[in-house]
């Protein structure tokens, strides 16, 4: 079945590996890569066919919902076969809690909840069923030793006009701060993803993927040296034990959700390649609910 699927954070990383494969073995897919200019022209020419550009800075809501607009006038044209995916797999983890995007949102959440939500809300009625929405989140989520080892501080909840601006976390200058805001930017996420299970049309479902520790990305391309050099040189050995993923593998997990390959109802969380229940505090529909209210406030300027 021919079809489009859009997707985010597909320049490096996890994501790089995951759009490979789904253009090697879906040759029907026609993948829509969104990614800030200077990538794009970096990537033209190294995926090869089934690939198109939009270009856009995920941590700027007007440069969303340009990109969005684009898609949207691409699809209404008949340039692309009938839209079936988004991949919001694009994220960042900073070494603060204090780094604001143009809009006067805190960055982490601008690009982990708001842009995602922003595609998801300018693409919903462009949707073609059967199709999925994916969301990479991560298991930082949980917030304790057995998921993480300790290195990234857990979720500190607390009112969404708190999380979406600078500042959120206890001593906000500081790395755990930057991380708490990471590890809550993903617990967002995943409710968002219980949202939308429940407000998207019937046949368009919404899937969070977890793809567990992956060393070795430039996920934490922010931190000192000395981290950096722990990230690149000494974290991969944990891929030897089943605490963390290789990056190809969890590409690969990635592509497995998106093909439909690794089955997932709508609302589910999927660690690597299995269904599985995400933390108990990430089920609180009065909380989804609050937040879903709230994201729309945050992107109303920009949402039609
Ligand atoms: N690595 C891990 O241990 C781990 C664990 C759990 C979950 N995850 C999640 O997995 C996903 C992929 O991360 P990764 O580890 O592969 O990290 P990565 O190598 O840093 O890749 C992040 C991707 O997001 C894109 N991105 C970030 N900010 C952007 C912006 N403002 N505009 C446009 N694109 C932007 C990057 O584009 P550029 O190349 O242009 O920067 C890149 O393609 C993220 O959602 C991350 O939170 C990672």
């Amino acid at each position: 079945m021919r079809s489009t699927i859009v997707m985010t954070g597909a320049s490096r990383g996890i994501g790089r590996v995951a759009a490979e494969h789904i253009l090697r073995r879906s040759p029907d897919v026609q993948l829509l890569v969104v990614a800030r200019e200077s990538a794009v022209a970096q990537m033209s020419g190294e995926l090869g066919t089934g690939v198109s550009y939009v270009a856009a800075d995920l941590g700027s809501l007007a440069s969303v919902r340009t990109a969005a607009a684009e898609i949207r006038e691409r699809l209404d044209r008949g340039d692309l076969p009938p839209l079936r995916g988004f991949v919001g797999n694009a994220g960042v983890q900073y070494t603060n809690a204090l780094t604001e995007g143009p809009e006067g949102f805190e960055a982490t959440f601008t690009v982990n909840v708001l842009a995602n939500h922003l595609f998801v809300r300018l693409l919903q009625d462009r949707f073609a069923a059967p199709a999925q929405i994916t969301i990479t989140v991560s298991d930082t989520h949980f917030g304790d030793f057995k998921h993480n080892l300790g290195m990234v501080p857990g979720p500190l909840w607390q009112s969404p006009e708190t999380l979406a601006r600078p500042g959120a976390f206890p001593e906000p200058d500081t790395a755990a701060a930057g991380l708490t805001a990471y590890s809550t930017s993903k617990l967002a996420a995943i409710h968002l993803v219980h949202e939308y299970a429940r407000r998207l049309p019937e046949g368009v479902d919404a899937v969070a993927y977890n793809p567990a520790f992956v060393p070795g990305t430039g996920l934490a391309r922010d931190s000192g040296p000395v981290a950096r050099f722990a990230m690149r040189y000494v974290m991969p050995l944990l891929t030897l034990t089943p605490f963390a993923t290789s990056r190809s593998a969890a590409g690969r997990y990635l592509a497995d959700v998106v093909l439909g390959t690794t089955k997932a109802p709508s609302g589910s969380y999927v660690d690597r390649g299995a269904v599985v229940r995400s933390s108990e505090e990430s089920y609180d529909p009065r909380r989804e609910h609050e937040l879903w209210e709230a994201v729309e406030r945050f992107t109303e300027a920009h949402a039609t």
